[in-house]
């Protein structure tokens, strides 16, 4: 059975472009794949963290992806930093990794531009991500586009490591969804919808009640034009809520550009509000008996256990090809 894995990071209240971009996918692929979802954890502390914040976030996130559909008899699910050997891993490959290659990452250049004296983790982080990935042999990773680039650096990172020690690793692919891979924010619809944007105005979180998910999408940015018409370049806000309806129903862009041609920007932002809420709704009733419930310790310890004994194997597979220890 071929095998998928995917990661968050508990940092901050996820978002619509979390759930459309990776959790629902992992919740559609859970029927046919061996499935691995854990909390990235270890990536979050790359930027400054609140330790009691990120704490409840770590619990929340497990809460959230049980309240969206993941199963956990379907699904091995875990916290990174409760199997060492995701940082271990990290290690071996960062020294197998040039620093060049680590510098031209997208997201390095985006982030370190943000943040003042951010720690050498930042840099370092897609290689932690690609022993997230190579520790489990996963076959592929269901992510958004964003993340693209840093699966790409897997493969490069495992490839070269294949060549040099003999075959190690699996090489992953990325699994992109086709629509839905890049939600954009609400109020600069150029960018991508963020869970750390300074502006919440601009972004849905899974948590947001009812009335605050309707008010930020009735004040989506849109163009001045009426038409409802995809087009990314010049009509960037209405295009960005047509892949948001089309996400969330499977109606394509074509379908919904028909539905709607003789209405107006604001019924058919009503409609996208309510499709939100209703998706929404489900999740987040589940979240709130889930939250506080045993049954979240006992998924995890078991989760632990079961990818420690599967990551130690790699580890110490590539330690001792490398020459490391007695
Ligand atoms: P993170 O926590 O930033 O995002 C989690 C997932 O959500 C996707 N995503 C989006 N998809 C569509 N539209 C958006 N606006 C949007 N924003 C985020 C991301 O692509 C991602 O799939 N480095 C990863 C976490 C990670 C990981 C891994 C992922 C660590 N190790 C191993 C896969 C495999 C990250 O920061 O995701």
């Amino acid at each position: 059975m071929k095998k998928i894995l995917t990661g968050l990071q508990p940092s901050g209240n996820l978002t619509l472009g979390n759930y459309i971009g990776a959790i629902r996918q992992m919740v559609r692929l859970q029927e046919e794949y061996e499935s691995i979802i854990f909390v990235a954890d270890l990536h979050a502390i790359t930027v400054a963290q609140n330790p009691s914040e990120l704490r409840k976030n770590i619990r929340s996130l497990i809460a959230i992806y049980l309240a969206s559909g993941i199963d956990p008899k379907k699904n091995t699910i875990f916290i990174q930093s409760e199997n060492i050997y995701h940082a271990n891993m990290s290690w071996l490959l960062e020294c197998l990794t040039p620093y060049g290659e680590l510098g031209r990452m997208t997201q390095f250049k985006d982030k370190s531009s943000k943040h003042q004296n951010f720690g050498a983790g930042l840099l370092t982080y897609p290689v932690l991500m690609a022993s997230d990935i190579l520790l489990y042999d996963a076959d592929y990773v269901p992510t958004g586009i964003d993340q693209k680039q840093h699966v790409e650096l897997a493969r490069n990172i495992a490839e070269r490591v294949n060549k040099k020690y003999g075959e190690i690793f699996k090489i992953p692919e990325p699994l992109i969804p086709e629509t839905g891979a890049k939600i954009c924010d609400l109020v600069n619809p150029t960018k991508k919808m963020s869970k750390s944007d300074e502006n919440p105005k601009g972004v849905i979180y899974l948590l947001d009640s009812d009335d605050v998910i309707r008010k930020k999408i009735m004040g989506a940015t849109t163009d001045s034009e009426t038409v409802i018409k995809y087009d990314i370049e010049n009509k960037p806000g209405i295009s960005n809520l047509i892949n948001i309806y089309n996400s969330l129903t499977g109606i394509s862009i074509k379908e919904i550009e028909e539905k709607y041609k003789d209405s107006n920007y604001g019924t058919f932002k009503k409609d996208v509000a309510d499709l939100v809420i209703e998706t929404l709704k489900p999740i987040k009733e589940k979240y709130q008996e889930l939250i506080n419930s045993k049954e979240i310790d006992k998924i995890l310890d078991e989760g632990a256990l079961k990818t420690s004994e599967i990551a130690k194997k790699k580890y110490l597979l590539l330690k001792d090809k490398m020459g490391l220890g007695r």
